[in-house]
């Protein structure tokens, strides 16, 4: 797997990854904001609502104390409210109990409000090291694809069984960028429909 697939995989990444705002910049922060953006809404969409977010509200603390008017202002456009929302009250819970930081755990990360197991394995990997999947939608494309699974991947179990495979064989000195070649090439190469 590792000869085969992974390490062709990392060396298509290192030669074709987008620059991105949030990318290669060891911040915590800054993966958790850009991966909450990104769920709903496209790369190019992002940056500068990305750009603008972390100017006005630089750290973990400024978003925690942000009045509700200006935090609303700031995702005006990306809709989902609900996401920023959530931010907020883990923001809260953040500066209470883990000193304004983002775990460095997956299971904490995972128990914040608005993290799920797509986001904390993001967080984690990329910005911390740590050999967790992340699976959103384009990684399941490419691990659909790679299989030839024709399962449905709206089934809870069906995440189950591709973040355990995924756990199997995850590089450990490279998972941030493992991940991030998965989701690169379910963005730009391994497209829906194409
Ligand atoms: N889509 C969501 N998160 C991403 C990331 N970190 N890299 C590339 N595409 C993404």
């Amino acid at each position: 797997m590792t000869d085969e697939f992974i390490q062709p995989l990392l060396a298509w990444y290192d030669e074709n990854k987008r620059i991105l705002p949030w990318r290669d910049k060891h911040n915590a922060y800054y993966t958790w904001v850009s991966e909450i953006m990104l769920q709903q809404t496209r790369v190019e969409a992002v940056k500068p609502y990305f750009e603008r977010f972390i100017r006005e509200l630089p750290d973990i603390r400024d978003l925690a104390a942000c009045p509700e008017e200006k935090l609303l202002k700031l995702w005006e456009g990306l809709g989902y409210y609900s996401r920023v929302r959530n931010m907020q009250l883990a923001a809260r819970e953040m500066v209470e109990k883990y000193n304004g930081r983002l775990p460095e755990d997956f299971s904490l990360l995972i128990s914040l409000k608005g993290i799920g197991s797509y986001t904390a394995g993001a967080i984690a990997s990329i910005a911390y090291g740590i050999p967790v999947p992340a699976v959103d939608g384009n990684v399941f494309r490419v691990v659909t694809r790679m299989t030839e699974d024709s399962e449905d991947i709206t089934r809870p179990a069906f995440r189950k069984k591709t973040e355990s495979a995924l756990q199997e064989i995850i590089p450990k000195d490279r998972p941030g960028d493992f991940n991030q070649a998965m989701m690169e090439l379910g963005a730009v190469v391994c497209v829906p429909n194409g």
